[in-house]
């Protein structure tokens, strides 16, 4: 989703922004832009549709490439299409130069008291910051009054970054429900959307609470709240070694991040007894119920868990999409234990959907579980558990989904542990033996995917553990290869989907050796019937569709049953990103969307 960077240093800062700003490409976007101010105070802007390496073309030919102070873009298209006049920066005349992430919701209304003023230029929502910042400037004489004005005066979420011609030696910032950090520099102040963009120039970093507005300079620092009373930042160091998010020439981050699996959970297996805060593990003794809320495959994951919590513990689940559960008027038991699961940690729908959850149930306990130790769902969050599965750079989540699926794993055996006494669930300490066996796979599963890709209707199915493990692996499957893909529980066939069976729908199920084993023979045998090709994938020996010619058995590493939403999960997101590769898809950055969804 789009980003922001920006910074006052000694010295011409260009390319240092644009550098950033390609740090920040794996999160989506369609055009970029930046502004640099130069020493008489003219805003340079230049902007492009497509990539970074385009934007930074037309910045090396430009004469412009001096300035000290800049702000710079990448645009994920929600308000206006993908053109250059509504890529940021947005600028009111050559006075002030904004970059936005996030979405103006009162943005129409604010347009109508502002048109008779001024001409805009574009068809984006962010553009009234532009002009409602230079007219409260007009009024109020003092651009911090002129900011906190601003502020009050928008609805939805917002970072902005902005510079004013009439102010030279400031950078501007304001943030609500959109993340925004400041990094310390010995050569100056930058600011940007995601510390991973500067980690490379810094380790001292400032995370903007909401609602906070102020101005860097060289040599300071100013954060206001929203009273316009000035604070005292916290400064964190933050130690992190900057992510390689580089990768083999040849090789797409979905791959990599896919061949990273075995050693997420090795680390996570051996992690066991001291990652976790014991106060977590305290909690675990009172709750009765879980409420678990996420989005995509975060969202995928909560279901699975909730079947293994289902067997092992009295504890009811309830597994809610974020962005329905914040419009609901659902009413939650005093003793439940609300989960949210995100890799960013700032998915704008999980946010607000935990925050309006708080705010009418102040005293349940929160969990967030994320890739991302420094999120915005981090700080809202009782206690956190943080998935080591390192930078995620794939739009399509893999490791980061396997890791926080190993958690609720985890979670599950500590709650089992905590009421009843019992490690009922199987254990899973060989499991990245296993996940290295099913990589092994590979071959075989590149072949299927070669068949598969000739298709443009793939039905899965599944049932118990295996219903949201095909869940996710259709989700995995139609983000990068652009297949309609559904998935069904295999009881649910005969309720509708088997209308579509025909020899121009191929079906993937996941047959687990397990109490609903037979169920699903009978289920993969309807669509046999109704002539629809089927690629079996199983961890069971047995082959009752052995000379089927419709049939095609994939074998994964034989594992217990508890386990097998893991292993199934690594050979599926193999069988997704060889289908997309077959199709010529844009693996790594599926058109449409974006890594961060920081917008509704
Ligand atoms: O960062 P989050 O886990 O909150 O993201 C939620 C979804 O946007 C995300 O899982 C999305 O569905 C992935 N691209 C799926 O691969």
């Amino acid at each position: 989703m789009c980003g922001i960077v920006g910074g006052i240093i000694k010295g011409d800062i260009g390319s240092l922004l644009i550098d950033s700003l390609e740090l920040l490409e794996y999160r989506g976007y369609d055009s970029a832009g930046i502004t640099l101010m130069t020493d008489q105070s003219e805003l340079n802007t230049i902007k492009t549709t497509g990539k970074i390496n385009l934007l930074k073309q037309k910045y090396l030919q430009s004469n412009t490439k001096s300035g000290s102070i800049g702000i710079a873009h990448t645009r994920w298209a929600t308000h206006g299409s993908p053109h250059e006049t509504n890529a940021h920066p947005i600028c009111s005349d050559d006075i002030i130069s904004m970059v936005h992430n996030g979405i103006i919701e009162n943005a129409n209304e604010l347009k109508e008291s502002l048109s008779e003023q001024y001409t805009f230029m574009s068809e984006t929502d962010s553009e009234v910051i532009a002009h409602l910042f230079r007219a409260n400037i007009d009024q109020y004489k003092d651009p911090v009054l002129a900011l906190r004005h601003t502020s009050l005066k928008l609805d939805g979420s917002y970072a902005t970054a902005i510079l004013s011609r009439n102010h030279p030696h400031k950078l501007f910032f304001s943030n609500f429900h959109s993340p925004l950090v400041i990094a310390i520099t010995d050569h100056g102040h930058y600011i940007a959307s995601d510390h991973l963009a500067l980690l490379h120039l810094s380790n001292q970093f400032i995370y903007l609470k909401p609602h906070q507005h102020g101005y860097i300079t060289l040599n300071s620092i100013h954060i206001f709240g929203q009273d316009g009373r000035p604070i005292n930042p916290k400064i964190e160091v933050v130690n992190i070694v900057p992510p390689t998010i580089k990768r083999k020439p040849s090789e797409h981050f979905m791959l990599k991040e896919i061949y990273e699996q075995p050693n997420v959970i090795k680390q996570q297996i051996e992690q066991h007894t001291t990652h976790w805060n014991p106060l977590i593990e305290e909690q675990l003794h009172h709750i009765k119920h879980i409420l678990i809320i996420g989005c995509g495959s975060s969202y995928n994951a909560g279901l699975t868990a909730r079947y293994w919590i289902e067997a092992c513990s009295q504890v009811s689940v309830q597994v809610e999409i974020a962005s329905e559960l914040r419009y609901r008027q659902a009413y939650h038991k005093t003793d439940t234990l609300i989960i949210t699961l995100s890799q960013s940690g700032e998915t704008a729908d999980t946010i607000s959907a935990f925050a309006s959850l708080k705010k009418s149930n102040p005293q349940l306990t929160s969990i967030c579980i994320t890739n991302n130790n420094h999120s915005t769902l981090t700080r809202m969050s009782d206690f956190t558990i943080i998935t080591p599965a390192g930078p995620e750079v794939g739009v399509a989540s893999t490791k980061a989904h396997l890791s926080a699926l190993f958690c609720l794993y985890q979670l599950a055996a500590k709650l089992n542990h905590a009421q009843a006494g019992q490690d009922t669930l199987d254990d899973p300490t060989q499991l990245h033996i296993n996940l290295k066996q099913t990589l092994a796979l590979h071959g075989n599963i590149k072949q299927c995917a070669l068949q598969i890709s000739q298709y443009n209707h793939v039905l899965f199915i599944g049932r118990h553990l295996c219903y949201p493990t095909v869940i996710e692996a259709s989700l995995k499957l139609k983000e990068v290869s652009y297949i309609h893909a559904e998935a069904y529980a295999g009881g649910e066939l005969k309720h509708g989907p088997l209308a579509l069976i025909d020899a121009n729908v191929v079906t993937i199920a996941l047959l687990a050796k397990d109490h609903l084993y037979d169920k699903m023979i009978s289920n993969i045998n309807e669509i046999i019937a109704r002539n629809g090709p089927v690629f079996i994938y199983t961890n069971t020996h047995t082959d009752p569709f052995e000379n089927n010619a419709l049939v095609n058995t994939i074998r994964i590493p034989s594992c217990q049953n508890d386990l097998l939403p893991f292993i199934a999960a690594v050979a599926l997101q193999l069988l997704a990103y060889e289908t997309a590769l077959a199709r010529g898809c844009h693996i790594d950055q599926p058109r449409n969307l974006a890594k961060c969804v920081t917008v509704e």
